[in-house]
């Protein structure tokens, strides 16, 4: 796809576990970057990419190591100001005549304090009050500078834990500015971008312009098809190519019976009514119950709804005309290739559904408009687009949808009475104004029946359990530490109000050794 126009910074990453947050932090300085794994970056990939400044992250590696990784020596003469961290600043010593060492007394992991030396334009608003708390993270550390360098600022075990060539406005420091624990990390990155010259002209409103441009140009006057979910990347994708070709885009929105209370009908409302968008809207509910009637496995579940999930958007799909593009609401960090260390199998947990092969299986073309942006800037992107707020915060939903909710055998029933318990869980959660401290908020119905008493009668109806999580990204979670009033509001409304279940649980497991979903 086209490549939109802004000054552009490169990062090289050396394998650090926290390299995306660089990329974060830039990006909120309306900076636009990109991470490339060091393998890839030669002067000619430089050349290309035309940096107006370069970063060198962190990495496991040492230096001192024959092969270890290095950035290609002919960036020193390529004329933009370059900041090494960590393991970045210890390449760059190496490469330009000073030395690192490894041993006894070099490392140095978790809070230090750094002691200024001599002001330096990267350190503009440092040390105000004295020493700066950092996070560290080294085994190694810079024992001789290179010549050119001066050093700014020492920790007790970094003697340069701030080095700098100001003439050449090159920087390089032990600590990582990017983390949360350098709390005022973002400054140096800021001063970093302003002597780089950069005019923060990275914003939504002009992505969205530069994308709209370059949508018209990959597609011309051929058709696009887009698959949507009613989750945010996909909406935000659809809204941006609807602006960009209107009519030569048609959404295929899939209902496989196994979406939350009123959902589909919000959805399509959505789409059709607010943004006029032609919306194909596929109720397939009894072609995927048929087939999961009787199935209590977990991964033939997901498999079952995979595959059909395919085989029903391809029928669609084939039935618009002269469709060439698929649209897909692809993020950066799916696309960053990182440096990868282990390189042995990782173990299947879960089979994600998703639409992978589909546009070689149909010969389609992709559109990506989002592949440039971290989720934060797809939902400024949605704001910038208009879309309500109450969208643009939604929680995660699961491409397979309830029925990883409903462990065991899936029945009508069973889908019905866990929507009305969601329903409220959610509505709890909004009325108490807590659905934007949580990551992602759901009920589960349990294969169990259990015996309860409401007024002066026997009850034997379904067990559900709440089940609410923080997170940053899904990897990892923690249970919402909710108020047991809260809980034991929302269990008597459920138990009151739904008609099938009798007794209600709080799931306290956090990701891991559990999962979010229960299957
Ligand atoms: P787990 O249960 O693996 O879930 O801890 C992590 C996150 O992924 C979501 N999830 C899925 N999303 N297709 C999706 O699009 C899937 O098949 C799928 N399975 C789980 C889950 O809701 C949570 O946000």
């Amino acid at each position: 796809m086209t490549q939109t126009s802004h000054d552009r910074l490169l990062i090289i990453d050396f394998g650090s576990q926290v390299t995306q947050l660089i990329a974060r932090r830039l990006r909120e300085l309306n900076v636009y970057c990109e991470i490339h794994p060091y393998q890839n970056v030669t002067m000619d990939f430089v050349r290309d990419f035309a940096p107006k400044a370069v970063i060198f992250s962190g990495g496991p590696d040492s230096v001192t190591r024959e092969g270890s990784p290095r950035a290609p020596q002919e960036i020193f003469d390529y004329g933009v100001p370059i900041l090494g961290i960590c393991y970045g600043q210890q390449t760059m010593m190496t490469q330009l005549g000073g030395k690192v060492e490894s041993g006894h007394g070099t490392s140095e992991f978790g809070r230090a304090f750094v002691t200024p030396q001599n002001k330096v334009d990267i350190l503009d608003g440092w040390f105000t009050d004295g020493d700066e708390q950092v996070w560290m993270s080294h085994g190694d550390h810079v024992s001789e500078i290179a010549p050119g360098f001066e050093v700014y600022g020492t920790s007790p075990n970094a003697p340069f834990a701030i080095t700098a060539d100001p003439s050449r406005h090159f920087y390089a420091v032990q600590f990582h500015p990017e983390v949360h624990h350098t709390p005022n990390g973002a400054k140096l990155y800021e001063n970093f971008v302003r002597i780089a010259g950069f005019t923060g002209d990275w914003t939504m409103g002009a992505y969205r312009e530069q994308m709209i441009e370059a949508i018209r140009t990959q597609v011309g006057d051929k058709q696009v098809i887009c698959g949507l979910s009613g989750g945010v990347d996909s909406s935000v994708a659809a809204i941006l190519i609807h602006e960009a070709i209107g009519d030569q885009l048609t959404c295929v929105f899939v209902d496989h019976g196994l979406l939350r209370k009123n959902e589909a009908e919000e959805v399509v409302a959505m789409f059709r009514d607010n943004y006029n968008i032609q919306l194909i809207h596929a109720d397939e509910s009894d072609l995927f119950l048929g087939e999961l009637d009787g199935q209590s496995d977990p991964e033939t579940k997901r498999k079952i709804i995979g595959k059909l999930f395919i085989d029903v958007f391809q029928k669609h799909a084939d039935s618009i005309d002269g469709a060439e593009f698929l649209a897909q609401g692809t993020l950066y960090p799916d696309v960053i290739e990182s440096v990868s260390f282990s390189g042995g199998p990782s173990v299947t947990i879960k089979s994600h559904h998703n639409v992978g092969g589909l546009p070689e299986k149909m010969g389609l073309k992709l559109v990506e408009p989002l592949r440039e942006l971290f989720k934060d800037e797809v939902r400024g992107l949605g704001r910038e687009l208009g879309l309500p707020q109450s969208f643009i915060g939604r929680h995660p939903f699961p491409g397979p949808g309830l029925a990883i909710r409903c462990p065991g055998e899936i029945t009508i029933e069973k889908l019905d009475i866990l929507r009305e318990a969601d329903a409220i869980f959610i509505d709890q959660i909004r009325k108490h104004d807590l659905y934007d401290d949580i990551w992602q908020a759901f009920v589960a119905i349990l294969p169990v029946r259990t015996v309860g008493v409401m007024g002066d009668s026997r009850t034997y109806d379904y067990a559900c359990a709440l089940r609410a999580v923080t997170s940053v990204d899904g990897m990892t979670a923690d249970y919402y530490p909710f108020s047991h009033e809260f809980l034991g509001e929302t269990a008597t409304r459920i138990i009151n109000e739904v008609k099938g279940i009798n007794r209600c649980t709080y799931d306290i497991t956090s990701k891991p050794p559990g999962t979010i979903e229960w299957e």
